[in-house]
């Protein structure tokens, strides 16, 4: 029975070693396509175990406090770049702000948005995320000229008054209220960017919210984010059937995204491609922006000078307000210098995106790093984000750092750069700052304990509970 064991034990010993090898030559012995690059050798680092790379070991320290102590380990080690093998794909990992850039600001033809196989079947091939080149940019420039004009800022002001001033006035002094939940009841953008202007979908806005809801909250679990999908898309579709025959669309003041798409000349955006791409614009008015919003109130809670400094900002504001009979608008949040750097704070501690994959299309070299043809590029954000070379104390919460530094280099991306720069990223701090507004300048309020979890996605481990009384003192 011994030599049997033996027998077996030499034979997986052997099989390790020969996966091993398999392994390290499919993805280590690279036979560069291009000459320029011959002589460059591959970033240093392992590639982990056969099959699983490193792939345990980064999701071990993505549940924990410490997502970057992965990247942080392997930078101690090796480098700001490394090479690695996660999640099936031989990736070399960036943690350096300008490697980083230079992969966002490439060109479909070096690089191309690399996403797991369950997530891109659930997104539809013709998802802004997954499409390249002129039809990318083609998508890009219309939603992003759009999401840029003041008559949809007005909109979405006017709409997030409404449904924060509804939700806050239901809020009851002796119960928990869940931030998370509540922002997420409020975050209007979903409605506004598909159908909101459309009485006859009015009935349909509760059904439509929960299918994204579900569908955001499942990517991880396939079967169910897909279902939810196929509800959206054919609802989608119905908005757009009924938008083309009644021929409502106004091609001057469009009112929607939907009819942002619609109206575009180029007969390149079909009916599948706009509604994947509604489908994706309505995944962060669900799930990012509420997310922001849940950490903004959390950072602000264990942060008294921040909370005080910033309540003051918005009663002066709201004074000044009241005293002309005006009510707010768009760029009187925007304007409001204290809390743009509340949120920008968040922003960099919170990494709700903590970074984004791309696949090299070509053998490159950038600053010296060499990617071969066909591995992914990690550019991991948060690592950046949290570098005490970049920023001082980076782990304390420090809005009024942001009263001297510059938000527009390459070491604060938490909207991405280059092609594909979130072209939400101001809808976003709008929802966000009205939200904020609302809240300190009508409660006080007692955070319960809650931490922040960072995968798969991040939120609030109890959804941000506080306990919550009404302002006696309207002018503090
Ligand atoms: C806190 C809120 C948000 C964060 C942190 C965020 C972050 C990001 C990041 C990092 C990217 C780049 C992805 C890449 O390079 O592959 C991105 C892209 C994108 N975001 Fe956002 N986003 C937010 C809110 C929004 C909102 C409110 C919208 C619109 C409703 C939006 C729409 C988009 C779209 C359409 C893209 C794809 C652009 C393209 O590939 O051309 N995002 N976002």
């Amino acid at each position: 029975m011994d030599s049997v064991w033996s027998v077996f034990f030499v034979a997986s010993i052997f099989l390790f070693f020969l996966s091993a090898i398999f392994l390290y030559k499919k993805t280590s012995g690279h036979k560069t396509g291009s000459s320029q690059y011959r002589r460059s050798p591959l970033p240093l680092g392992t590639l982990g175990w056969p099959f699983l790379g490193e792939t345990l070991d980064f999701i071990a320290c993505a549940y924990t406090d410490h997502p970057e102590s992965f990247m942080d380990k392997r930078r101690r080690m090796y480098g700001k770049v490394f090479k690695s093998h996660i999640f099936g794909s031989a990736t070399i990992v960036s943690t350096d702000a300008e490697v980083s850039r230079s992969v966002l600001q490439s060109d479909a033809t070096t690089f191309v948005p690399s996403y797991p196989k369950s997530l891109t079947e659930l997104m539809g091939k013709s998802s802004i995320l997954l499409i390249n080149g002129s039809l990318q940019r083609r998508i890009h420039g219309l939603i992003g000229a759009f999401f840029k004009s003041s008559s949809l800022k007005a909109q979405i002001t006017h709409d997030m008054h409404k449904y924060v001033q509804e939700s806050m006035a239901a809020w009851k002094e002796n119960h928990p209220i869940y931030i998370q939940d509540e922002a997420k009841k409020v975050s209007s953008l979903s409605l506004s960017l598909s159908s909101h202007t459309q009485k006859e979908t009015q009935g349909r806005t509760d059904k439509d919210k929960q299918s994204a809801h579900t569908y955001t909250h499942s990517k991880y679990r396939a079967h169910v984010a897909f279902e939810a999908k196929k509800k959206m898309v054919k609802l989608v579709h119905k908005v757009i059937q009924e938008k083309r025959e009644s021929n409502s669309i106004d091609s001057t003041v469009p009112k929607d995204v939907v009819d942002v798409l619609l109206n575009d000349t180029s007969e390149l955006l079909t009916d599948e491609l706009i509604s994947d791409n509604m489908i994706d614009l309505m995944i962060p008015g669900e799930d990012s922006v509420p997310v922001l919003m849940a950490l903004t109130v959390k950072y602000l809670s264990d942060c008294p000078a921040a909370l005080q400094q910033l309540t003051e900002e918005n009663m002066k504001l709201k004074k000044l307000k009241d005293g002309l009979g005006e009510p707010l608008c768009w760029n009187d949040y925007l304007s409001l210098p204290f809390t743009q750097n509340v949120i920008t704070e968040t922003l960099r501690m919170g990494n709700i995106i903590n970074g984004v994959i791309r696949k090299a299309m070509k053998d490159v070299n950038i600053k010296g790093y060499f990617i071969p043809k066909g591995w992914c590029v990690f550019a991991y954000f948060r690592s950046v984000h949290l570098d005490d070379n970049q920023y001082n104390s980076p782990h304390q919460f420090n809005p009024w750092r942001w009263h001297e530094k510059d938000m527009s280099t390459c070491s604060f991306t938490p909207f991405g750069g280059g092609q594909r720069l979130c072209p939400g990223l101001d809808l976003a701090r709008l929802e966000v700052s009205i939200f904020i507004h609302r809240f300190v300048t009508q409660f006080r309020w007692e955070a319960e304990d809650d931490s922040i979890v960072n995968f798969p996605t991040v939120r609030m481990k109890q959804r941000m509970p506080v306990w919550v009384k009404r302002r006696t003192d309207p002018q503090l």
